[in-house]
C-alpha cells in the first residue's frame, strides 16, 4: 500500500483533528502518502482532495472541530453516490482509507468496502457515545466536561433563586452525555430515551426534597428522551421550585480537546494507520480495557450500545 486517505464525517467531535494529525505522521513515517479529504462523502464524490505532509498537521492537536471540514452527505446514501466516490479512490490512486466519524459515517465506510472492495478502517468520532465495542469515542470526554461547567454555571443561579433547571443535552438516540453529566454534577435526576420514567414517582421525590429543604435541583434530560420542554410539562408546578428550561445546544460539540480526546485519537489514528497496512478490511479502531483494538464494522453495527445501568441506579442512589 502506497496511498492512503482521511477523512472526518457527520457531526464534528474535538479530537478529530489530533486523530487526522496522528493518520498523517504515522502514515508518513511508515513512508506512505496521504491524502486529505475534505467535506466527508461529499468531498469524497467531488474529488476534493490535498495532499497532507508532516508539517501542515503542525498546531492543529488543540484546535476543535476538523481541519478537513465536514458533512452529511445525502448522495452518499445513493449507490451512485458510493460509486463516484469509489471511482474518484481510483483515480487517485488511494488504496486505503480511514473515515473518522460517528454511525452513519462507518455504516457508509462498510458500504463502500462491501460494493467496491475499498479497504477501510473507521475511527469512532462523536460526543454521543453511542457506538457499541468501544468505551469511548473520540470527542466524548471534551463534550462532557463542557456539559459539567455549563451545568455547574447554572446550579449557581439554581441555587440563588432556589429553582429547578432542566438541562437539554444531545446524543441523539443515546442517554450517555445526559446520564454521565448527571453523575458528575450530582444531578437530581437523569432522563435518558433508554429507561421510560414515571412522572408521578419523580415528581413526589422532587417535591418531597424540596420540602425536606432542598434549594436547588437539576434535571439532565437527553435530546432523544423528548428534551426539555416534554420533561417541563410533565414537571412544573409539581415539583415545588419555579422552574427554567436550558438547552445547551452545539457548545457541545466545540472547543479544545481535553488530554484524554487527544490521546485517545492519536492512539486510533496510528492504529488505523497500522491496520490498513496489515491489510485488516472493514475494521474499527476500538478501546477496550484500555487498550487500543480494532473491531470488525459489522459487528459494530449490529447491536446498539447500551446503557450502563449500573450508573444509572449509582447516579439516582447518590443525588
Ligand atoms: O451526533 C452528534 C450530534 O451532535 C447529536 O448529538 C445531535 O443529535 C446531532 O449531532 C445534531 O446534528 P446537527 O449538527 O446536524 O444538527
Amino acid at each position: 500500500m502506497k496511498t492512503i486517505g482521511v477523512l472526518t464525517s457527520g457531526g464534528d467531535s474535538p479530537g478529530m483533528n489530533a486523530a487526522i494529525r496522528a493518520v498523517v505522521r504515522f502514515g508518513v513515517r511508515n513512508n506512505l502518502r496521504v491524502i486529505g479529504i475534505e467535506r466527508g462523502y461529499c468531498g469524497l464524490i467531488d474529488g476534493a482532495f490535498r495532499e497532507m505532509n508532516f508539517p501542515n498537521v503542525a498546531g492543529i492537536m488543540e484546535r476543535g472541530g476538523t481541519i478537513l471540514r465536514t458533512s452529511r452527505c445525502g448522495e452518499f446514501y445513493t449507490k451512485e453516490g458510493r460509486a463516484k466516490a469509489a471511482e474518484q479512490l481510483r483515480s487517485a490512486g488511494i488504496e486505503g482509507l480511514v473515515v473518522i466519524g460517528g454511525e452513519g459515517s462507518l455504516t457508509g465506510a462498510k458500504l463502500l468496502y462491501e460494493e467496491h472492495k475499498i479497504p477501510v478502517v473507521g475511527i469512532p468520532g462523536t460526543i454521543d457515545n453511542d457506538i457499541s465495542l468501544t468505551d469511548m469515542c473520540v470527542g466524548v470526554d471534551t463534550c462532557l466536561n463542557t456539559v459539567v461547567e455549563a451545568i455547574q454555571k447554572l446550579k449557581d443561579t439554581a441555587t440563588s433563586h432556589e429553582r429547578a433547571f432542566i438541562v437539554e443535552v444531545m446524543g441523539r438516540s443515546s442517554g450517555y452525555i445526559a446520564l454521565c453529566a448527571a453523575l458528575a454534577t450530582g444531578a437530581e435526576a437523569a432522563i435518558v430515551p433508554e429507561i421510560p420514567i414515571d412522572w408521578e414517582k419523580l415528581s413526589a421525590r422532587l417535591f418531597e426534597e424540596r420540602k425536606r429543604g432542598k434549594i436547588n435541583c437539576i434535571i439532565v434530560v437527553a435530546e432523544g428522551a423528548g428534551g426539555a420542554f416534554h420533561v417541563a410539562k410533565n414537571l412544573e408546578n409539581r415539583i415545588g421550585y419555579e422552574t427554567r428550561v436550558s438547552i445547551l445546544g452545539h457548545i457541545q460539540r466545540g472547543g479544545s480537546p481535553t488530554a484524554f480526546d487527544r490521546i485517545l485519537a492519536t492512539r486510533m489514528g496510528a492504529e488505523a494507520v497500522k491496520a490498513l497496512m496489515e491489510k485488516k478490511n472493514c475494521v474499527m479502531t476500538a478501546l477496550q480495557l484500555g487498550r487500543v483494538v480494532t473491531v470488525p464494522i459489522e459487528e459494530v453495527l449490529k447491536e446498539k450500545k447500551p446503557l450502563d445501568m449500573n450508573l444509572y441506579q449509582l447516579a439516582h442512589l447518590l443525588s
